[in-house]
């Protein structure tokens, strides 16, 4: 399927590595020109030059932090006029919510609902002007299905996802839709961060923890970063264009509900 995209251009913040970097590489197979912000330099460079080798496309890489105006700014500034914007960056560690402070739950906002807002903020008008947009949030499952030690973006995410809810029925009259992608347990880093924290003196390894929690969904593995860069990539094409406002998991059909 042609996804009628080709030259347009996308603003992704946190595609250096994992989901992000699959959806990037999605976007970049359908001839989508790419602005790529993330912090570490290096490894977002490699990033780049990988996705540019091996589709053509241009990619910029942008070297910031999201939750910062700076971060927010310099995207911008290298990528003033997107037609796809991807929001992404670092899920929260897990923990117990007696343990955290004030600060801890600011943190948690900022990257996980007021980032996404204020780079949708400063997008959606122009994309409305032009005619044409595709805002893509990586979010959670968590939304739906909460995660016991994920206080933190069970919280903070859900305010994103009600937020998106409002505005998305206020552009897509103008052909700009927003949603919103709910990985389960896909194989990254972030993942094998959350197990880290899952750790205890004297409990299960790393190892045992990762087995049962791939045994423990209907698919009987992790999902692969690709599989969640195809369906971004879908949402961000000409097809496209009368979905908006929801949350779609790919999860391996780890939500037991219906609906
Ligand atoms: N993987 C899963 O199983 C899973 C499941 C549910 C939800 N999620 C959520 O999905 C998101 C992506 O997960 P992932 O597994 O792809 O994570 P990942 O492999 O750790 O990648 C995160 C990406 O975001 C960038 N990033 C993080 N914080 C940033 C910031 N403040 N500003 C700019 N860039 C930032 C990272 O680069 P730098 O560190 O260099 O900035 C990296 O490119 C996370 O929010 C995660 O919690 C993941």
């Amino acid at each position: 399927m042609d996804l009628n995209i080709r030259g347009r251009k996308a603003l992704m913040t946190g595609a250096s590595r994992g989901l992000g970097k699959a959806c990037a590489m999605a976007l970049a197979q359908e001839g989508v020109d790419l602005t790529i912000l993330a912090r570490t330099r290096d490894v977002l460079e490699a990033t780049c030059a990988e996705i540019r080798a091996a589709t053509g496309v241009d990619v910029t890489p942008v070297v910031g932090d999201i939750t910062t105006a700076k971060g927010r700014a310099d995207a911008l500034a290298a990528c003033p006029e997107p037609d796809i914007l991807l929001n992404n960056a670092d899920g929260p560690v897990p923990g117990d919510f007696r343990d955290w402070t004030r600060d801890d739950w600011m943190a948690a906002l900022d990257a996980m609902m007021l980032s996404p807002i204020e780079m949708m903020r400063l997008t959606v008008d122009g994309m409305m002007a032009r005619g044409f947009g595709r805002i893509v949030n990586i979010v959670s499952r968590s939304v739906k299905i909460p995660q016991l030690e994920l206080g933190l973006s069970n919280g903070a995410r859900s305010g994103l996802v009600g937020f998106v809810g409002g505005l998305a029925r206020q552009t897509v009259a103008r052909n700009v839709t927003i949603n919103n992608l709910l990985p389960g347990i896909f194989d990254s880093d972030a993942q094998r961060r959350h197990i880290e924290g899952m750790l205890e003196p004297g409990g299960k390894t790393f190892d045992q923890i990762w087995r049962e929690r791939a045994a423990a969904n209907p698919a009987k593995r992790y999902g692969n970063p690709a599989e969640l860069g195809a369906y971004c990539a879908f949402l961000c094409s000409t097809h496209a264009g009368f979905v908006t406002g929801q949350n779609i998991l790919v999860d391996g059909g780890s939500y037991p509900g219906t609906f």
